[in-house]
């Protein structure tokens, strides 16, 4: 059959490569870029193996033909490695032991990827129905979804929260207070809502211990009483209070934060904020009266809405 010259996506790199019409992008990939990772375990597209990423979502390469690819960006288990090193989520599927053989390990890992990239907080049944095109024949599934579930755990923290750990100095007295700004009551009772079914929460009115009321009676109590919400981070906590429904403002004590296990915890909660509100979170430090502006431009760090993290000017000169 003649072959055509088709430019290929793959990795981030272009590839101009003369292939047949009818080759399948499973071949063309091992066979003439060779990319290996994705693997050929059946003959009826039902085992998952050679599952590579298409524009960002999940596909099995045996079911496209490379050629209806074109323009399109193809992501293998040789582009999720980072700098050269294992990804967290193939670091934590490697250490706890989610393989045997690993024939079907780049299938489940790139599928994996393509449920967090579209839904980065999975339940137990998103995952099970995300991997349900994914077969292994070596391991028992109870022990493959321990792995998967640590993975994602990783792969929700990534390099990001590395890199916090890293920066992060427990005697830094730095870490003081995460900010949302631009907020509005809509985004108060998603928090409250997301804050209650994740962490131990607890009310007070009046520093009184109270039950947690609705969002619309602790609005209504605003101008009556101080309310604060505590979050418990495991063995300490942040707190909040609902003064403002122009901004969401919550205290973290830097005496608390002496660990960097703990900045790791301050940080899953600031992340899972931007994430669920999608909205910028910042790091900036206890400054009474500063306006939203200059609160911004005092930012240690930000964490944009897709968990990106990037360093503000004081936290370079705090930090390093
Ligand atoms: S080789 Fe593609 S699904 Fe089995
Ligand atoms: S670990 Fe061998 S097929 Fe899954």
């Amino acid at each position: 059959m003649r072959k055509e010259l088709v430019e290929l996506r793959v990795n981030g790199r272009t590839h101009e490569i003369a292939i047949e019409p009818n080759a399948l992008l499973l071949d063309v990939l091992r066979q003439d870029l060779q990319l290996t990772g994705c693997k050929r375990g059946c003959d009826d597209s039902s085992c998952g193996a050679c599952t590579v990423l298409v524009d960002g979502v999940a596909m099995m390469a045996c079911t496209r033909l490379a050629v209806s690819c074109e323009g399109e960006e193809i992501t293998t288990i040789e582009g999720v490695s980072q700098h050269g090193s294992l990804a967290a989520i193939q670091k934590a599927y490697g250490d706890w032991g989610g393989a045997q053989c690993g024939y079907c390990t780049p299938g489940f890992v790139m599928t994996v990827k393509s449920l967090l990239a579209e839904n980065p907080d999975p339940s137990e049944g998103d995952i099970r129905a995300a991997l349900s095109s994914n077969l292994c024949r070596c391991t028992g599934y109870n022990q493959m979804y321990e792995a998967i579930r640590a993975a994602i755990a990783a792969e929700q923290e990534g390099p990001v929260i590395s890199e916090w750990k890293r920066i992060f100095k427990p005697d830094s007295r730095s870490l003081l207070d995460i900010w949302v700004f631009d907020a509005n009551p809509a985004d108060w009772r998603t928090l409250l809502d997301w804050l209650s079914k994740k962490y131990r929460v607890s009310y007070f009115e009046d520093q009184a211990p109270a039950s947690l009321p609705s969002f619309d009676a602790i609005w209504k109590r605003q101008q009556a009483a101080t309310q604060l919400l505590r979050i418990d981070l495991g063995g300490f906590t942040a707190n909040t209070h609902f003064l403002s429904c122009q901004e969401i403002e919550i205290n973290v004590m830097p005496e608390d934060v002496d660990s960097r296990g703990k900045a790791g915890s301050v940080f899953n909660l600031a992340m899972g904020i931007a994430r669920l509100l999608q909205k910028d979170v910042f790091f900036a430090p206890e400054h009474a009266g500063a306006s939203a502006a200059e609160l911004k431009a005092m930012a240690f760090c930000t964490i944009d809405s897709a968990g990106r993290l990037s360093l503000g000017k004081p936290s370079r000169e705090i930090f390093r």
